[in-house]
């Protein structure tokens, strides 16, 4: 059990007792998942000394920004999470695409900090992490290691990244600046996006020393429970502000590219809200690994593929949606480069506003947005028809991959032309291809092909791996949240 992070007591005395001291000389209080769920939660005291303190600075009351509560604007909170509500002008689809915003997370400008913490907190209440002593593995394709980081940083223990070499610059140039020392906590492995294998090969070679804590995320439990419990209620949030004005809005699909499959677990909140809702998950078409069983590289980074992870409520997801990286690619390119926000703008008729908006959309997030497309033309939605998203990360993570786009697709000349051809070619002409409905037998086929990875190559048992197959495990899991809260409460009065 201890392996898939599920503890609800004290594992070890000492860790604990060494941990608060170093939590107390750091003045560190830990937010509860209730709190970051519902920020307005949160002691006055802590969100106007917030008022004082950069979003981006490994500072301890950074813990209680990792939600989706941040204003971009201001040091403030707001009601309702940051969200673009895309319409047919770019969509080309009737139904309106609600997009929450990821980039106004803390220290990483992405969501995935919100994964570190939920894995990281339960262990340090229950005695299994020594920020004195051990050193915090976080396994990643880049961002979920920089949430790892970060909050290993603000501990002032060393988090250690664990991420394909391929990854892009941007994110390594984080990593040096913020790695205690960026030569021993900075782990390149293999191949790109979609080698995963070898980033659990470098765990496990890790782990053999017991001072290296893995904080997997790919079977981490407290990943998908922390989704589960922030992104779902902050997206349902989302959709209510929405209904506002049209209180006809039906939430008809939540749509989430799958890496960790952490952020996908919010849908099994939504649909608990909204029974007509389905869930999608979203993979790269040079990678159909749910779609097809298949394997291939692919450039929508974050989506770690090749497995199906162990966090993944599979029986619960009613589509796979495979996307194009040479649409994301060229999207991020038509969304960011001065000449295709010029045509956006002059030729398409979009605000400025709007054009300046899609910067917040990283790879991925364009990933969940064509997918989002593709579902608005299988049911041929209406305006009265909601699909839900998020943006994970923003475009700036990606400024070396533009250059590297327009060289791959465009020979280092983008132009005007260019980009009206990357409009009508990525965007407009989306289809309903690659894309599944899955029937009971659609979900076993997925179900079962974890069996290889987990079961055969990570030593889980077949009982643990069966278990997942019943919703009940999954509405077992989340009895785990308020013992943890309660767990979190104990340890920050104890000093
Ligand atoms: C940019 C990006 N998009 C999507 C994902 C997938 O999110 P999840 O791991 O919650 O499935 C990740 C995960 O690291 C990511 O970094």
């Amino acid at each position: 059990m201890a392996k898939l992070g599920l503890e609800t007591h004290i594992v070890d005395k000492n860790i604990y007792a060494e941990t608060l001291k170093r939590f107390k000389e750091r003045k560190i209080k830990l937010p509860t998942f209730s709190e970051l769920a519902n920020p307005t939660t949160i002691p006055a005291s802590i969100r106007d000394s917030l008022k004082n303190i950069d979003i981006n600075e490994a500072h301890p009351l950074n813990l209680f920004r990792i939600h989706w509560y941040n204003d971009p604007k201001s040091k403030n909170f707001v009601q309702v999470p940051h969200h673009l509500v895309l319409g047919k002008e770019i969509t080309g689809v009737d139904a309106p695409i609600v997009v929450m915003i990821g980039a106004n997370f803390p220290m990483i400008t992405a969501h995935k900090v919100l994964a570190a913490y939920s894995c990281l907190a339960p262990r340090i209440v229950t005695g299994q992490f020594n920020p004195v002593k051990h050193r915090a593995i976080w396994p990643s394709t880049g961002n979920y290691c920089r949430g790892g980081v970060a909050v290993s940083r603000i501990m002032d223990c060393h988090g250690v990244a664990i991420l394909p070499e391929e990854m892009s610059q941007e994110r390594f140039d984080w990593l040096n600046k913020w790695t205690l020392d960026p030569k021993q906590d900075i782990i390149k492995t293999y191949g790109c996006e979609s080698n995963v294998k070898e980033i659990y090969d470098a765990c496990n070679e890790l782990a053999k020393n017991p001072d290296n804590i893995i904080f997997n995320q790919f079977c981490e439990f407290s990943n998908a429970l922390g989704h589960y419990t922030c992104t779902g209620k902050a997206m349902n949030d989302v959709f209510e502000h929405v209904k506002k004005s049209n209180p006809n809005a039906k939430a008809r699909a939540f749509i989430s590219a799958t890496g960790s499959a952490g952020t996908i677990s919010a849908g099994d909140y939504l649909k608990e809200k909204h029974h007509d809702l389905k869930i999608a998950a979203v993979e790269a078409v040079e990678c159909p690994t749910l779609l097809n069983n298949g394997f291939g590289a692919h450039n929508i980074q974050g989506i770690g593929d090749k497995h199906v992870p162990f966090v993944h409520n599979v029986m619960n997801t009613d589509f796979v949606i495979a996307v194009s990286d040479a649409n994301t690619d060229n999207m991020v390119t038509l969304f960011n480069h001065e000449i295709g926000k010029n045509y956006l703008i002059k030729e398409r008729g979009l605000s400025k506003e709007t054009v300046d908006s899609l910067s917040y959309l990283g790879i991925s997030s364009i990933g969940n947005i064509i997918a989002a497309i593709k579902m608005a033309k299988y049911y041929k939605l209406g305006k009265d028809d909601v699909l839900l998203t998020v943006a994970t990360d923003p475009a700036t993570m990606y400024s070396s991959e533009i250059k590297k786009a327009i060289e791959k697709y465009h020979h280092n000349n983008y132009s005007t032309l260019k980009a009206a051809e990357s409009f009508g070619q990525y965007l407009k002409a989306v289809t309903t291809d690659h894309m599944e409905e899955l029937t009971h037998l659609g979900r076993e086929r997925i179900f079962n092909l974890g069996y290889y990875t987990w079961v055969e190559q990570q030593g889980v048992s077949i009982e643990e791996f069966n278990a997942r197959k019943d919703q009940g495990f999954w509405n077992n899991l989340r009895s785990y949240v308020p013992k943890w809260d309660k767990l979190i409460n104990e340890f920050n009065n104890a000093r």
